[in-house]
């Protein structure tokens, strides 16, 4: 099967969060698996320093008409880190190169529509010039909606897309890329696009549901959240038109890319271990961990971790209302994360007025966030609600005990510890239905119960480590939506 996949970010090139760990965890899962695949990506500035040296020009270039205006793209060549995944990096220094992948000072940039479909068409127009003629073009998210609307109304009759069909992953129903209606100008589509079934959503243009509609067919990240974005609650609006896409809407829960996420390999951590070795193992990097954030190191304490965008979705809003309740018992946090300046304030107040509990690094530190996989006995992710969810699946992986409430990916990967599930051999983690702060401060007092309970924890830890979070089994899953796409794809057209 010929892939490609657009994405906004991918690892090692451009992250902000689990876009850009599955953005590349799967085209080398598919990779491995014999298949070509390509990714494309915006070369932004972050992709300057190290990974430069990977990095070649190509001679193709183009414009793009976007509206009124003629921009110009380059394309340059470079690899997913040890495969042979070609990368293809979109440049526009005025798009590209800032600061910021979306947004700067908490504020997203104004052309952030522009940008994106700037790219968006640019990805077919590179394809075509490098004669891919893929069977699947996979776009992810809203900065990549408007590919399967381009491809279905105007590059499936010429000769590079004409056995092309789209899929179309959503990884958050949060960012829909609504904007007013004038930017339908810059699509270059029809103005009869933009209407309520298709385009068109509360007066403005949303790429989401571009994505959605025009796509042969959707997929989320996880089983469970496939069937809560059909729901008014986790819908975001868009509930309606999901159920209309009835059995081509699919949940795939992402996986680990243990080339990166692996205690027995990872080399940011201080003591390598696997499920035979973790006691020794994590006892170490605890330590490292507790000298390095300034806690007090004692091996007996439970240490909880949290890595996260700081956001309503995340659960910090629970955080905040139990944190001083739960700080009477004697544990340790380490929070590492940056969002909203509210919740940046909270933890760090925390951390200033309990100094031997709390630490909280505001910050984007990819060694420092395997360290605290590695060194931290609970893993907290208390989310609001969750498309999938990386850091649980790290943190099994890692014999960290996932703490979560039961939505979307966490409702999927993480197992309750009942005493039934425990004497099944079933349990990896703590997991709650109740989204309240009394509720969390119950599941961190049982947290601690736990693991102090000599037989329990061990067993909910290497339940966790034993399971295989490899993107094996959902790269096959892809793989069967992109065959699913390939046979939709006529049906589809034929309703347009
Ligand atoms: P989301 O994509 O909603 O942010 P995920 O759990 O899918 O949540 O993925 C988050 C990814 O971003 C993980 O790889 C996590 O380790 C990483 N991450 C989030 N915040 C930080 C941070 N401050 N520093 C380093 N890594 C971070
Ligand atoms: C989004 C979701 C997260 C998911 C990630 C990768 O950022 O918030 O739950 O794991 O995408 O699919």
């Amino acid at each position: 099967m010929k892939v490609v996949l657009a994405s906004s970010e991918a690892v090692p090139f451009a992250k902000t969060g689990g876009l850009a760990d599955v953005a590349a965890a799967l085209p080398k899962a598919l990779g491995a698996a014999g298949h070509d695949v390509w990714l494309v990506l915006p070369y932004y500035r972050q992709l300057s320093g190290p990974l430069e040296s990977t990095i070649h020009p190509t001679d193709v270039e183009f414009p793009i008409e976007l509206g009124s205006k003629s921009v110009q793209a380059r394309v340059f060549r470079s690899s997913l880190p040890e495969t042979d995944v070609p990368v293809l990096l979109i440049d526009q220094p005025d798009y590209f190169d800032r600061p910021g992948l979306y947004q700067q000072d908490g504020h997203d940039y104004d052309d952030n529509c522009e940008r994106f479909l700037f790219f968006s068409r640019s990805v077919l127009e590179a394809v075509a010039r490098f004669e891919i003629r893929p069977d699947i073009v996979h776009a992810n998210d809203w900065q990549t909606g408007i590919i399967p609307a381009l491809l279905k109304i105007e590059y499936q009759e010429t000769p590079e897309f004409s056995s092309t069909s789209s899929v179309f992953t959503i990884h958050n129903m949060a960012f829909q890329g609504s904007f007013w209606h004038w930017d339908m100008l810059l699509t270059g589509l029809d103005w009869k696009y933009f209407n309520w079934r298709q385009m068109e959503f509360f007066g403005n243009m949303n790429l989401l549901k571009t994505g959605i509609v025009f796509s042969d067919m959707v997929t989320t990240v996880s089983p469970t959240y496939a069937q809560e974005i059909q729901t008014p609650e986790f819908g975001c609006g868009l509930n309606g038109v999901l159920r209309g896409r009835g059995d081509s809407l699919v949940g795939i829960l992402n996986g680990v890319d243990t080339a990166i996420w692996n205690p027995a390999t990872d080399p940011h951590i201080t003591e390598n271990y696997d499920v035979n070795s973790y006691k020794t193992g994590k006892s170490v990097c605890k330590d490292h961990l507790q000298q390095a954030v300034s806690l007090p190191r004692r091996s007996d304490v439970p240490l909880f971790g949290m890595i996260s965008r700081m956001t309503d979705q995340k659960g910090f809003d629970l955080i905040a209302g139990c944190a001083e309740d739960v700080l009477q018992e004697d544990l340790q946090f380490v929070f590492l994360g940056t969002g909203d300046s509210h919740y940046e304030e909270i933890l760090k107040s925390l951390g200033d007025r309990y100094t031997d509990k709390v630490a909280a690094v505001i910050g984007f530190d990819e060694m420092l966030a395997h360290q605290i996989e590695a060194s931290c006995d609970i893993y907290l992710m208390p989310s609001r609600f969750e498309p999938c969810g990386l850091n649980q699946m790290y943190s099994l992986a890692y014999g960290t005990v996932p703490l979560v409430h039961a939505v979307g990916g966490l409702a999927d990967s993480v197992i309750d510890a009942t005493t039934e599930n425990i004497a099944a051999g079933h349990a990896n983690g703590l997991s709650f239905n109740e989204y309240s702060p009394e509720q969390l401060a119950h599941q961190i007092r049982r947290a601690i119960t736990l693991y102090h309970d000599e037989s329990a924890w061990p067993q909910l830890v290497s339940t966790g480590m034993s399971r295989d979070w490899s993107w094996n089994q959902s790269a096959t899953d892809y793989l069967a939506v992109y065959e699913r796409a390939l046979h939709s794809r006529e049906a589809a057209s034929q309703s347009l």
